[in-house]
């Protein structure tokens, strides 16, 4: 689809967002226009306080760098506010449950709330009984606004989805899941690979090969044949330990200079950040000339000013 001919309605069917399964390709296409029609404004220096005077609540019980502060922003830049929730801070963290905590938000007139949590049934339960929408900043087993933010970079750099490929290195993890299903309902070919024992999981790939082309494979070339997108995360998630034997599983997938160079020629490099060089990619790759990372976080603002933007209105 050509973004640029695209006229965002400014309509999702969705309250939430907590999985882009549940979105179908229209949704995810009107979030990227109004996500390009947003930085189009931000950049030109217009205002845009679409949301002016709504609060956004930020509930984190993990580290973040570009989610806390993209959705600060962002909600600041739409004329609402931001309220900072560490779970450090919050009874949350002292056990106080996800039910209880979403009937207390309901009654103090907050417009949406960000979580970033482990589990995605905890995100899932705050839908349910919180009465604003509920967008997910990352748990175990998904990252959209991460994806949705990795696809407006591909779409930059490419003018298209469609066709495109993707390929990702690295562990079957939580990105590796966003992508197959962001991917695959953008039109993408989605290639997924990892050795055994650290594919994605399988319900979740079942789930995304029903949308479009989703291969997982432990097979390098395979997956880096035709690649324009090349993508990869850290070994180790927030919440895992670290185990060598993990480690040595997935070294032989690192995003190198050598695995670049079978890939497309104008092949682009992707990283949701943060990264470790070294591990799952060398400072070579994600420090030249083919790395979009820094657009791609940036892009992590845009698009979800434009999920607030769809869901809070
Ligand atoms: N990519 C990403 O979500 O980064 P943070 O963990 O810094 O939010
Ligand atoms: N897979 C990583 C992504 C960080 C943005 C994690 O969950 O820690």
């Amino acid at each position: 689809m050509d973004l640029s001919d695209y006229k965002p309605k400014g309509k999702l069917e969705h309250k939430h967002l907590l999985t882009l399964l549940d979105y179908s390709v229209n949704e995810i296409y009107e979030i990227l226009a109004m996500a390009l029609k947003l930085k189009n404004m931000l950049q030109r220096g217009k205002k845009h306080e679409y949301l002016k005077n709504k609060t956004l609540a930020m509930i984190f019980t993990k580290s973040s760098t570009r989610t806390r502060v993209s959705f600060e922003q962002g909600i600041r830049q739409l004329g609402g506010h931001p309220m900072f929730l560490s779970s450090n801070d919050i009874q949350l963290g002292r056990g106080e449950t996800i039910h209880d905590t979403a009937k207390v938000l309901s009654r103090f007139n907050i417009d949406g709330i960000m979580i970033r949590t482990f589990k995605q049934s905890d995100v899932e339960e705050l839908a349910q009984y919180g009465d604003m929408p509920i967008i997910n900043g990352l748990t175990d087993d998904f990252h959209p606004c991460q994806a949705l933010a990795d696809l407006l970079t591909v779409y930059e750099a490419f003018g298209r989805l469609e066709g495109k490929k993707l390929a990702y290195f690295g562990d079957g993890n939580n990105m590796a899941h966003s992508l197959m299903i962001a991917g695959a309902k953008a039109g993408m070919e989605v290639a997924i690979c990892a050795p055994q024992g650290f594919q994605p999981r399988e319900d979740i790939t079942e789930a995304a090969k029903k949308f479009g082309k989703v291969v997982v494979t432990d097979s390098i070339d395979e997956a880096i044949a035709g690649a324009d997108a090349v993508y990869t995360d850290v070994f180790f998630s927030m919440g895992q330990d670290k185990d060598p034997k993990k480690e040595a599983a997935l070294m032989p997938y690192q995003v190198n200079a050598q695995l670049m160079q079978k890939a497309n020629k104008d092949a682009i490099f992707l990283h949701c950040l943060p990264a470790h060089r070294g591990e799952e990619v060398t400072a070579e790759v994600i420090d030249g000339a083919q790395s979009v990372v820094f657009e791609q976080a940036e892009n992590r603002l845009h698009a979800q000013k434009a999920v607030m933007y769809l869901l809070m209105k």
